[in-house]
């Protein structure tokens, strides 16, 4: 049994929090391939798929849009979950996610279900720009992640792929 785990991070903690996805599927027996959005992702023989993103203005990364889009119709051939990461601060919700688009994403892939992850804001890793608007309003800084969390979410899917309505 193997996983696709495709992840869009613009400065690293989404990508950290997917491979903690794939250690905690390799601890549940479950193999993983760990992909880049925007690299090229083989689905053929995968019993299921993770995709996963960081949360800029609103919506998911370029990248990780377009896998979705280019890939709908192998999507809905197998369980598919979406998580989003970003919203900062420990009062945080996923109000701050564009709620069309992530319907879209939804859609389009068949997902089984969405995730929202707390994410990681580190002004020393953000460019110029980012930093200035990340002050004007106010965003936390800190590392968020909640990798409990992150573990249970994944154990859940680790349960469903291997209970026997999901046969390879
Ligand atoms: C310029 C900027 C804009 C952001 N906009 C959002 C947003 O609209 N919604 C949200 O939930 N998080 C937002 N975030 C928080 C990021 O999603 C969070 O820092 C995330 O963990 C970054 O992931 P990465 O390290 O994988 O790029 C923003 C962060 C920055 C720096």
């Amino acid at each position: 049994m193997s996983v696709a785990i495709i992840v869009a991070s613009r400065h690293g903690s989404t990508r950290e929090i997917a491979e903690e996805m794939a250690r905690c599927l390799r601890h549940h027996g479950i193999g993983s391939t760990l992909y880049e959005a925007g690299e090229p992702v083989n689905l053929r023989g995968r019993t299921g798929v993770i995709i996963g993103s960081a949360v800029y203005m609103g919506r998911w990364l370029k990248e990780a849009r377009t896998f979705v889009d280019e890939h709908q119709e192998e999507l809905r051939q197998r369980p598919v979950w979406l998580f989003s990461s970003g919203p900062v601060g420990v009062n945080a919700t996923n109000q701050t996610i564009d709620e069309v688009m992530l319907t879209e994403l939804v859609t389009h892939s068949g997902a089984l279900g969405h995730q929202t992850f707390l994410g990681k804001l580190d002004p020393s890793q953000l460019s110029r720009s980012e930093r200035l608007l990340t002050r004007i309003v106010h965003a936390p800084e800190g590392d968020f992640r909640d990798f409990d969390a992150i573990d249970a979410w994944t154990e859940e899917i680790a349960r469903t792929l291997l209970s026997d309505r999901i046969t390879e």
